[in-house]
């Protein structure tokens, strides 16, 4: 794994939009894994600018969520949602190359990753127990897409998306670690003093199902972009 340690989350954002352009400027037809959440919203954002300032096309760009909630109750709880309004909406990208794990595809969204080419860059936050896309501890490493009960801690961290932590649906589809750990390239992004435990846990222990993070450990091709707050120095 390498390791960037970054002044603040806008540097972060930063280097990992350039990433992005860099590889659509390379491959206009890339496969991109996602992520929601706090972690990412900054490189979206820097990823409008840049695209918008170089003429950046992502019309032929498929792209592949790691989560989706199940039974959320307004379609503005939906990752579906966030992902528009953060990014999709806009690009020039066409919304039908979009995908995220649901009912209708749950067994085959490894295969629909699989036919499209592998996803080429994959991005990632990770939760305060360690864990990546909705892969809570104890999730096993050959896991594929599947549905999830989300533990209580991750409800209590995400409750903050919505009005009342009673609104968190209590399952999601999302990636298994096996897919994820198939992606061509693989960068996390962390910030904050309550990321600190989980990247300290991910850098200095052994893998270990406790953290799925640290399946990542003996991926070839992973960075970790960390603020200051949450680097282990
Ligand atoms: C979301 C996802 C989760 C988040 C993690 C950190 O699609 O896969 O694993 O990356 O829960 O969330 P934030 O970034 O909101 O702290």
């Amino acid at each position: 794994m390498k390791i960037f340690i970054c002044e603040n989350a806008d540097e972060i954002a930063r280097l990992c939009a350039q990433k992005v352009i860099n590889l659509i400027k390379r491959k206009e037809d890339a496969i991109l894994g996602l992520a929601t959440g706090s972690s990412p919203q900054k490189t979206y954002q820097q990823i409008i600018e840049l695209s918008k300032q170089n003429n950046i096309s992502f019309k032929n760009i498929k792209t592949f969520n790691l989560d989706e909630y199940v039974d959320y109750k307004k379609e503005k709880d939906s990752y579906e949602f966030f992902m528009k309004e953060n990014l999709f909406l806009e690009l020039d990208i066409n919304l039908k190359n979009t995908n995220f794990p649901n009912k209708q595809n749950i067994n085959n969204y490894d295969d629909l990753i699989k036919e499209a080419g592998g996803i080429d860059l994959q991005i990632l936050g990770i939760g305060t127990n360690g864990h990546i896309a909705f892969n809570e501890p104890g999730t096993s490493f050959g896991s594929n897409t599947h549905i999830v009960n989300l533990t209580e801690q991750t409800i209590k961290d995400n409750s903050r998306f919505f009005t009342t932590i009673d609104d968190v649906p209590k399952q999601a589809y999302t990636m298994g670690l096996s897919s994820i750990y198939k992606a061509k390239e693989i960068i996390l992004i962390a910030t904050g003093k309550n990321k600190k435990k989980a990247i300290e846990t991910l850098i200095k222990e052994n893998k270990d199902i406790s953290c799925p993070a640290s399946i990542l450990k003996d991926h070839p091709n992973v960075t970790l972009f960390l603020d200051y707050d949450c680097a282990p120095i």
